[in-house]
């Protein structure tokens, strides 16, 4: 297993992680942006589990117009944000569910989903490593798990910090990427690309057949 040094964070003072998490620009960023840019790194699959999906659904929204996602299970810890995200995704019909629950116990069976998707959840997720295995859990053989994050370059920050909170133990693309084969999900050089200077990673790893 790859250790990680605990870093020392800056106290956090004001709580204003809201204010660009749930605004129209995030989403649009999001909806214009991050998935398109996943979808070029190759990002598709038909069974798909949002992981963290907000109160927008927002990956919801995208694993249908963009990956080609027939039956979406969209979930969040927390239970107002699934709420919202049901109501903000309506037009999409049954093609998406939501349900509340925590990214390390996934309410689905092993093997049962193409595509697992994340956008910036797993660095709010205090054992992001647990929600790592649990991706690959449910994964079948040859599935993906497709994620944009913010790494520790970012989520350290001592201005963001300030305004917002976030676990300590928090990752670089490297040490990303390391947890990732560790749990047997494989992201290939062009299924990887960072953004601000390494402050942002997007990455579609393949969950490797077990034994291979
Ligand atoms: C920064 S927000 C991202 C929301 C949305 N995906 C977006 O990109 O706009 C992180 C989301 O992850 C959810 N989350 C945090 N810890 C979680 C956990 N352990 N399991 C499931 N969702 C979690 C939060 O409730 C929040 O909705």
């Amino acid at each position: 297993m790859v250790q990680t040094a605990r870093r020392t964070s800056p106290p956090t003072y004001v709580d204003a992680n809201r204010l660009w998490v749930d605004s129209r620009l995030r989403y649009q960023v999001g909806l214009r942006l991050e998935g398109p840019a996943l979808a070029r790194l190759g990002a598709r699959g038909e069974r798909c589990l949002e992981i963290g999906t907000g109160r927008r659904g927002l990956g919801a929204r995208v694993a249908v117009t963009r990956f080609g996602a027939r039956d979406v299970l969209a979930v969040d810890v927390h239970a107002a944000s699934v709420g919202r995200a049901r109501l903000a995704t309506a037009d999409l019909g049954d093609r998406v569910r939501f349900q509340v629950a925590d990214a390390t116990a996934l309410p689905v069976p092993d093997a049962s989903v193409d595509l697992v998707l994340s956008f910036h959840a797993f660095h709010h997720i205090a054992d992001w490593r647990a929600a790592v295995a649990e991706s690959a859990r449910v994964l079948r053989p040859g599935g993906q798990l497709a994620l944009t994050e913010m790494t520790a370059r970012f989520v350290d920050a001592r201005w963001l910090r300030a305004v917002s909170r976030h676990p300590d133990d928090r990752f670089d693309t490297g040490e990303l990427v390391a947890e990732l084969a560790r749990c047997g999900l494989q992201v290939g050089e062009r299924q990887l690309r960072t953004r601000l200077g390494g402050r942002v990673v997007q990455a579609v790893a393949h969950r490797t057949a077990p034994g291979t």
